[in-house]
């Protein structure tokens, strides 16, 4: 089937999530982030999604953003900074408004060109999402933006993809799903999604029972990936 649809992760995919730690480490007075940063955001990336998954597997949901605070206290903890004052404030909030990476307006813009439905399907909180979108200026080339939190569960849980069915009323091989996180393209291979991941980090492929399709080294590469495959 000709794909239709371009649906996108957002923390990580379309948004920077190192670009808060980076700032900030940047930015007078934030001596000790500095020195730590690197290490600072990946621990608050990957403690971010264990706890997604954690709370997926025991039905206890909260919403992304309590997640993404809970893994930076551990993340601060980790490295010996304080888990509350201004450091703690000012990290969140840049993640309010992290960065787009620099091909997202372009790309997105050529798939709207193209006659493509284009979305957003994150665990992010409708309320963080309208902060990134935002900032980031993308919301004119998005037709919608679509949130765990209407099924109150994390990602890889299948009511979460089902979403997109739901909401463009489209078989799921006409959905292209794009995401930089491995897990997440190769469930979404597993619903049965067309699906590329976005392996910036050269990482190599998640051993899990289904895998990306197609994996590309950034966004850039979508729109002619498209016309390939459709
Ligand atoms: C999201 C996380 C998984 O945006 O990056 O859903």
């Amino acid at each position: 089937m000709p794909i239709t649809t371009c649906i996108f992760d957002a923390y990580g995919t379309l948004f920077d999530v190192t670009a808060a730690a980076r700032q900030a480490a940047n930015e007078p007075g934030n001596d000790d982030l500095a020195r730590v940063w690197p290490s600072l955001a990946t621990n608050w990336r990957n403690k971010q999604l264990n706890y997604t998954w954690l709370r997926a597997i025991t039905g206890v949901h909260c919403d992304f953003w309590q997640v993404t605070q809970e893994a930076l206290d551990w993340s601060l903890a980790a490295e010996g900074l304080p888990t509350e004052g201004a450091l703690r404030k000012r990290l969140l909030a840049l993640y309010w408004e992290l960065s787009a990476f620099a091909e997202v307006p372009a790309m997105l813009r050529a798939l709207k060109d193209m006659g493509m439905n284009t979305a957003i399907l994150s665990n992010g909180s409708p309320a963080m999402l309208d902060g990134a979108v935002q900032s980031a200026g993308v919301g004119d080339v998005l037709d919608d933006v679509l949130s765990v939190e209407s099924v109150g569960i994390f990602k890889p849980d299948a009511r979460v993809y089902e979403l997109v069915e739901k909401r463009f009323a489209c078989a799921r091989d006409e959905v292209l799903f794009v995401s930089s996180n491995g897990w997440d393209a190769g469930a979404a291979t597993g619903f049965g999604f067309t699906t590329a991941w976005v392996n910036r980090g050269n990482d190599p492929v998640d051993r899990l029972p289904w895998t990306p399709e197609h994996i590309l080294t950034d966004l850039s590469q979508i729109p002619t990936l498209v016309q390939e495959i459709s």
